[in-house]
């Protein structure tokens, strides 16, 4: 049996995903291009795992386009964890940090830090600077006096040669500070907490935020064996076995497994999804601060789908089909619709039209009629149910990786967290592709990727590997 462990956004009172119901013809006629078909999800899986192939294996990996990074970590939490530790996530606009205490509870103090836009496109040792004066100041605040093992959770493509060696192999969401590529974070930020005379924190771990997501769903749940982001950046990392990793040579800890992050927003950056890809995809691809990188999270991601709905609608305006053929400067102007008003408008009750207003009235489209109404909540149904059932064929690839018949997808991120039909929409998707392959579940993790660095801390501290 597949159970939906997730407490649900969505209630049956809403406006069905994806209905047509007051939609123009036309709307529903130009939208039909970004329904993805059968046939399109079965060859987006066959690329996929084409792509993970290549990533995995030692002669394809300096090639590949989904780089399979292994993250050394072997080791699963099993819930028997205890002691205290920090954490550090970094991996949008903000800086988390957190001291988690394990026990018979689990004890959490966090402190969220905003990251000004001139500190994550500035030079590279500013941001650590930055970020040890949070940490710094989390420390002291909280009156930690013990030198406490630290998990570092570092949202961006590394390479990783340890647990405690990450080197930045390109910048991915809004960041672009100079001089960290090619770097080893863990000894930046060592090198800034140093400049500040601070001695007292032992970095244990640098790791993505999906093995932390991954980390804080196998904390709860035993068959967590994939964990997922769908935030401002999508990506996914999975259990697979060691011998698959042909780049991670170390001796076989015991589990004669490695979590493997995957970085599959990169996916389709040398042209294998332009079978699904629009003109929409290529502008917002255009305009971003890098072009021709992240294709695949630039169709899914929280960081893009306002903007992809924008364009649709700017377009069906602009063609006469919707507002009269009358715009607004807003909804003319790039990224003036947020993802969240995406989930917003979807998250509307059946027959009402009072979210979709509240947008519209926004971006200036005062003069929106019931159909404009119904066109727009469309368009944001066209482009949640496209990057849901991508997310969804994805995921069935990596289940059948993983293996087992119960599995367990712990997932992350405002997109899944926010959207009202996201986590129905891929349950049904999935459910569609594998049939009763697999009993599985899919449920949200909050602050999974803060919490699964110091769960990561601690499991290391259980297996003494410290
Ligand atoms: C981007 C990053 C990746 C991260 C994801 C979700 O794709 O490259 O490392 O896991 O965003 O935050």
């Amino acid at each position: 049996m597949t159970t939906m462990c997730r407490s649900q956004v969505c209630n049956p009172t809403m406006w069905p995903s994806g209905s047509t119901e007051g939609v123009s013809p036309a709307v529903v006629e130009g939208g039909k291009e970004l329904v993805l078909s059968d046939q399109q999800l079965a060859k987006y899986m066959e690329l996929f795992e084409e792509n993970i192939n290549r990533g995995l294996g030692k002669e394809t990996n300096p090639t590949a386009i989904v780089k399979c990074f292994p993250t050394y970590v072997q080791h699963l939490p099993d819930g028997t964890e205890k002691g205290k530790y920090l954490a550090l996530d970094l991996g949008g606009s903000n800086i988390r940090v957190l001291l988690v205490e394990l026990g018979t509870a689990m004890n959490i103090n966090s402190k969220v830090f905003t990251i000004p836009l001139s500190i994550m496109q500035g030079q590279g040792t500013l941001l650590f600077d930055f970020i040890a004066d949070c940490l710094i100041g989390f420390v002291k605040s909280n009156n930690v006096e013990e030198e406490l093992p630290l998990g570092f959770t570092f949202s961006f493509p590394l390479v990783q040669k340890g647990l405690k060696i990450g080197i930045l192999e390109r910048w991915t969401k809004d960041f672009s500070c100079p001089g960290v590529i090619g770097n080893d974070v863990v000894t930046m930020l060592q090198d800034a907490l140093e400049r500040r005379g601070h001695k007292k924190i032992c970095i244990a771990a640098v790791l993505n935020d999906t093995t932390g997501t991954l980390m804080a769903a196998a904390f709860k749940h035993p068959r967590a064996r994939i964990g997922l982001i769908v935030g401002t950046g999508t990506n996914g990392c999975y259990w697979e076995s060691q011998q698959k990793a042909e780049l991670f040579d170390e001796p076989d800890s015991g589990s004669g497994k490695v979590i493997i992050n995957l970085e599959w927003g990169a996916f389709g950056d040398d042209g294998a999804l332009d079978f699904i890809r629009r003109s929409y995809d290529e502008d917002v691809d255009l305009h971003s601060v890098n072009p021709g990188k992240q294709k695949h999270e630039k169709m899914i991601s929280g960081m893009y789908m306002g903007e992809l709905v924008r364009l649709m609608a700017e377009k069906f305006t602009k063609a006469g089909l919707m507002f009269e053929g009358r715009g607004s400067v807003s909804l003319f102007t790039r990224g003036a619709l947020e993802s969240s008003a995406v989930s917003d408008i979807e998250r509307e009750r059946y027959g009402e039209f009072t979210n979709v207003k509240r947008v519209c009235d926004s971006l200036g489209l005062t003069h929106a009629t019931r159909e404009d109404y119904c066109n727009m909540r469309y368009l944001c149904s066209l482009i949640s149910r496209r990057a849901a059932q991508m997310v969804a064929a994805g995921l069935s690839v990596l289940m059948r990786r993983v293996g087992h018949k119960k599995v367990a997808v712990g997932i992350d991120g405002t997109v899944y967290k926010f959207h009202p039909h996201f986590h129905n929409l891929m349950m049904e998707k999935i459910k569609d592709i594998t049939g009763d392959e697999f009993d599985y579940s899919l449920f949200l993790v909050e602050d999974g990727s803060g919490i699964g660095a110091a769960l990561l801390a601690a499991v290391l501290a259980r297996t003494q590997q410290l």
